[in-house]
């Protein structure tokens, strides 16, 4: 069963064609995210109208890399939220018009539901192609190799890390997925995001403070995260506020060239990170012992720091736990991980009707 999946919850505009949930045929990628940089964010109503001029283009090239037909697709797997609003209703309206030309079911579904997904796509000789927003391929990149995908069986514990989410999930099924805590304030990315921003990095942040944090030392200065009332709930704007203060009582000078950056930067992006990553592990580890389960599944922008790796795989060995981490690229926003989810619901049953809307909550 060959299914598209569409994905457009925040900047990027993504198209993948998926066989049978798990075997990824294409994985097309679009991103505004250089539209974005001069703003330190993104700007909504931008994302929007990107997606809209290129979603024709980055569907036709999923359809055109996986080597098949449009009339050969069974379904129509889309996001139809959490994420913004305009961007959603751009994948959705499109989805909407696919699956009534073709004749073909039609799937809204759960964005970070299908983070957690992305575990369960196999990663063998996967061609991730990059669309610039003027839709020239920037990267092929046909490797790739591992993943556990096959062995990863319910019931577990998801960590989702994003932009705009951190939320702790326990997975029954594919359709039985319960909260177990979430962030009270900024998620972890946008914490990752706002701290670059202080230190005047760039943006998308994370990426930027991982690699400056490689040549810091977390031991030199102490951040901390603020306590929960809910001991599974997460909370980072009380980390990003100290960094602020950290950074004004020090005069730190931001925005210097690449690689000049002082070693008390260094040292604050590494001190910050690794106190995250210090809560995002004690509360992970936390709730599998509530669930009674040695199984824990990472999805999620953030969950491609390879720090955050690092750690878990060695608090792992050292619990005896089994950890999961999707492809790094199948931890950004794509649609592979959207149309692999949408074959595994429409098994059970599931379906949406034209009458599909965005779903922000
Ligand atoms: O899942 P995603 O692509 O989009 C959302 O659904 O939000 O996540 C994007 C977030 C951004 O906040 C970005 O800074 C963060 O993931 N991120 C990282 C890393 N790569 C991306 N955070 C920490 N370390 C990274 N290497
Ligand atoms: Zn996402």
């Amino acid at each position: 069963m060959y299914v598209l999946g569409i994905e457009t919850s925040c900047d990027e505009t993504a198209a993948s064609i998926v066989k049978d949930g798990r075997r990824i045929l294409s994985n097309v990628v679009s991103s505004s995210l250089k539209e974005h940089k001069k703003y330190g964010g993104v700007v909504p109503e931008i994302a929007s109208r990107m997606q809209l001029e290129s979603i024709t283009k980055v569907v036709d090239c999923a359809v055109k890399e996986a080597k098949i037909k449009l009339k050969n697709i069974n379904l129509v797997s889309v996001t139809c939220g959490p994420g913004l609003a305009g961007s959603l209703l751009v994948g959705i309206s499109f989805a909407k018009s696919i699956s009534l030309g073709l004749g073909v079911p039609l799937l809204g579904l759960n964005h970070l539901y299908s983070h957690i997904y992305a575990n369960f796509l196999w990663c063998r000789k996967v061609k991730n192609t990059f669309l610039t927003t003027e839709n020239r391929t920037l990267e092929l990149s046909p490797k790739a190799i591992f993943l556990n995908a096959e062995h990863l069986a319910f019931p577990f514990v998801a960590l989702i890390v994003s932009g705009g989410h951190t939320t702790l999930f326990y997975v029954r099924d594919f359709d039985k997925i319960d909260v177990l805590g979430a962030t009270c304030d900024d998620a972890c990315g946008e914490a990752f995001d706002k701290v670059a921003k202080i230190l005047g990095l760039g943006y998308p942040g994370g990426p930027l403070i991982e690699r400056l944090a490689r040549r810091g030392n977390s031991k030199n200065l102490k951040f901390s995260c603020s306590n929960t009332k809910e001991l599974l709930d997460f909370s980072f704007s009380g980390i990003k506020t100290a960094v602020l203060y950290y950074v004004k009582k020090h005069s730190i000078a931001p925005a210097l060239p690449a690689g000049r950056h002082s070693q008390l930067v260094r040292d604050v992006a590494a001190s910050f990170q690794e106190t995250v990553i210090d809560t995002l592990i004690k509360k992970s580890l936390l709730a599998c012992k509530f669930k009674k389960t040695n199984r824990l599944v990472i999805g999620g922008g953030v969950a491609a720091n390879t720090r955050l790796r690092e750690r878990l795989y060695s608090e792992a060995e050292k619990k005896g736990l089994n950890i999961y981490f999707p492809h790094p690229k199948l931890c950004m926003d794509n649609a592979a991980m959207v149309a692999g989810l949408g074959y595994q619901l429409f098994k059970k049953g599931y379906k949406s009707g034209l009458d599909l809307n965005i779903d922000l909550n």
